[in-house]
């Protein structure tokens, strides 16, 4: 059976081969050599048009569930040549039999692309995205995704729907967790940093992921932070704010994109034209593939803007989708949007050719088989040196929001701990939301990670005393009780790991259930208390924090998140994070960011004699943590801002002084606002930071190098240039406490 079929294959082949070798032409700049092209060409000329809707096509296998399970007939799709790529299934044993089949039973035996949510980690998890960011080392962002393109390449995948580089100022919105949170700026340095982690310089490599950025576009401005609500801005802000960190992207080489669910303005991503087209292929000059969110052409008819799935099938293909995820939109109607002319043969084709040219690129025809290497699997997954370096990543994410009188690092002279809360020892919390192939047994909890970064004559005990989200306190009385015996209490608290990411909007965001009832009564018992937050949003902690307790913000930490959090609770790393989206003080508050408009009546926070002005009656206007805010267990002074303009050059001085007593890293952070624009603009935009390492006593002159192009901005015409006049500029430890110095470029 299988030599019939090899020679069948053969057959095809020299058909294929021969059509090839009467094809020449120049190879575009998308990667693809003349001798690859051709062999696309030839390949596409052999195809029926059901193996070319087949082609565009992208189904689920059933590994993991990430979305409403439609087709449950991938098997046969896969034989028939119905499907172009496959998603939720993994390890070389699986991968290799659904490859087996494309590539032996098949009739043009064209081998699958596997896809998968890898979206932070494969199987060494590592902290959510959004905690990731809050280190801001890009490079050791760039490392966790090379980490884990290697671990998921080693276990049959090639193609991840990451990063995820929605910009969201909205933390009710659970998909925050997934990206780098609500500034533009570091959102496309961290874009395109994941993109050279999963992709390296050549995808062809074997062991780099073909990336996916998504979700084109503005899915994390839904009204009202609700999931997969409608979206509605200017077109300004949507240049200015939300399209950058794609662009990032597509500058950076991903080979695809993913559609986003919501409607802008009207008219579904799904089915925007100028979105995908005119200004993703024509402006950007985007050369790979675009595939839609998990359904997203059948959800036109809920949306509206198509009667039934046939005509949103047309629209979505019409306006620039290369492949449909899940909904067999592609398969069943484009044949026949063919022959009613709603749909052109060329488009079809050049579709195809974008899905074989990612194959080729992926070395897929070279070697269908090449990321099912069992000898890999077993070598390069969760090794020592990726546990090491994740576990250096979650001490790197964690932010030291509170630390009055000192309380942390722990001493150590401190003979016994009380680690009390629902978060403590609970391994399926700490992977976050996305867990992909990540197994929540191997996690190590805080209780495991302080039990061994202490010494054996420290006792260490552990009650839950609540849960996270109910009204149980049947737990409290044991929580007090080794409390008291305890010289030091660590809190263990905050969001379980589902209360975040994909459909995990909440519209409170208060630490749930009764932890924070629990928190106060342990608070009663005069132990110094350090509270560790687990959560995948900025959460509204504002009585918490009224409290007299250390907190830190920990996230989500993955894997090794026990190891790395004890790693800081301990003083082994300073903490040196700072958050990438601002703390509400309510919800009222939301959405909130620090790159606000000052509006015409701007509050005086000095005088509050005057009604009239844009603030709340009921609470202040600024947050509660504002964005770009960490501590540290030094102290970092800033002094002698000196900003000097040399024609297109501006060039910023500060120094910064460790005037505490142990050596620390400092993310030294660079503002800029324009005074006056023909469009207003923000009171505040990063435009630079450094993350340095400052010894204690050291003090280190800080440099930053603008130049006029930093100082663009979009137009009514949507293009960006810079206008001359007065700037400020501002340098600080965060986005609030900065020195600033005013300047004018002309
Ligand atoms: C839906 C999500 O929105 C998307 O981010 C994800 O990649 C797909 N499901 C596939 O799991």
């Amino acid at each position: 059976m299988l030599s019939m079929n090899k020679m069948r294959f053969s057959a095809i082949l020299s058909m294929v081969l021969f059509a090839a070798t009467v094809y020449s032409q120049k190879a575009g700049d998308n990667g693809i050599s003349v001798s690859e092209k051709a062999k696309i060409d030839a390949l596409i000329n052999a195809m029926t048009l059901e193996e070319k809707v087949g082609q565009l096509s992208l189904y689920q296998a059933d590994w993991d569930v990430t979305g409403p399970i439609l087709n449950t007939n991938h098997l046969n799709l896969i034989k028939e040549g119905k499907a172009g790529a496959i998603f939720n299934a993994y390890t070389v044993d699986g991968v290799r039999h659904l490859q087996q089949m494309a590539v032996e039973e098949s009739r043009l035996k064209i081998p699958l692309i596997f896809g998968y949510d890898v979206i932070h980690g494969h199987r060494t998890i590592f902290p959510i995205p959004l905690a990731q960011s809050c280190s801001w080392n890009l490079s050791a962002i760039e490392q966790t995704e090379r980490i884990a393109a290697r671990e998921a390449t080693a276990e049959g995948l090639n193609w991840t729907f990451a990063p995820m580089v929605d910009i969201s100022r909205d933390p009710r919105w659970g998909r925050v967790a997934e990206g780098a949170g609500e500034d533009t700026w570091l959102g496309c340095k961290v874009a395109a940093a994941r993109v050279r982690g999963f992709q390296g310089t050549d995808y062809k490599a074997g062991n780099t992921l073909m990336a996916c950025t998504k979700h084109f576009a503005a899915y994390g401005a839904p009204q009202a932070g609700r999931e997969y609500g409608t979206v509605d801005m200017s077109m300004i802000s949507l240049y200015e704010w939300y399209l950058p960190p794609f662009r990032a992207c597509v500058d950076a080489g991903v080979g695809s994109l993913m559609t986003a669910f919501n409607e802008i303005a009207g008219v579904p991503s799904t089915a925007n034209k100028w979105l995908m087209t005119d200004l993703l292929r024509k402006d950007w000059g985007f050369h790979g593939f675009v595939v839609t969110d998990y359904t997203s052409i059948n959800e036109m008819v809920d949306h509206g803007n198509a009667e039934n799935i046939k005509d949103a099938a047309r629209l979505a293909f019409n306006a620039g989708v290369d492949m449909d995820m899940e909904g067999s939109a592609f398969l069943d109607y484009l044949p026949g949007l063919l022959k009613e002319k709603k749909v052109t043969l060329q488009d079809i084709d050049h579709a195809v050719r974008l899905i074989l040219e990612a194959k080729t690129k992926l070395g897929l025809f070279d070697d269908p088989y090449r990321y099912c290497n069992k000898s890999r699997q077993e070598k390069e997954v969760m090794t020592a040196e990726n546990l090491d370096f994740a576990r250096k990543m979650v001490s790197e994410s964690c932010v030291l929001l509170k630390n009055p009188d000192q309380v942390l690092p722990i001493s150590e002279n401190v003979r016994s701990i009380a680690i009390i809360g629902p978060l403590g020892d609970s391994k399926k919390d700490m992977l976050g939301n996305w867990t992909a192939a990540g197994n929540w047994e191997k996690c190590i909890t805080l209780v495991e990670g302080i039990k061994s970064r202490v010494k054996d004559e420290v006792e260490v005990y552990y009650e839950k005393g609540c849960n996270t989200n109910d009204n149980d306190r049947s737990g409290f009385d044991a929580a007090v009780k080794i409390a008291e015996k305890a010289d030091f209490v660590v809190l263990a608290m905050g969001e379980n790991g589902w209360m975040s990411g994909e459909a995990s909007s909440r519209s409170s965001i208060g630490i749930p259930g009764v932890q924070n009832e629990l928190a106060e009564i342990i608070i009663k018992t005069g132990k110094p208390v350090a509270l560790v937050l687990f959560n995948g949003r900025p959460l509204v902690i504002t009585k918490m924090a009224a409290l007299p307790l250390a907190i830190l913000e920990t996230w989500f930490g993955g894997t090794q998140a026990g190891n790395g959090i004890a790693d800081v609770l301990f003083g082994v790393v300073n903490p040196a994070g700072k958050i990438t989206m601002t703390f509400p003080r309510n919800e009222g508050q939301i959405p909130i960011f620090y790159n606000g408009k000052n509006t015409g009546r701007p509050l005086n926070p000095a005088d509050s004699s005057d009604r009239y002005l844009s603030r709340y009656l009921d609470c202040p206007n600024d947050p509660l943590f504002p964005f770009g805010y960490g501590l540290s267990y030094t102290k970092f002074t800033y002094s002698n801002l000196r900003t000097t303009v040399d024609g297109n050059k501006i060039n910023v001085a500060v120094q910064v002084a460790n005037s505490g007593n142990r050596d620390g890293e400092e993310v030294v952070q660079l503002y800029v606002r324009d005074k006056v624009g023909s469009v207003t603009r923000p009171v505040k935009e990063l435009k630079g930071f450094q993350k340095v390492l400052i010894k204690k006593g050291e003090t280190k002159t800080i440099t930053f190098n603008l130049t006029t192009d930093d100082l663009a901005f979009y137009h009514p015409d949507l293009k960006k240039y810079w206008e001359p006049g007065e700037f400020v500029v501002f340098v600080g430890t965060n986005s609030a406490e900065t020195l600033s110095e005013s300047i004018t470029v002309k």
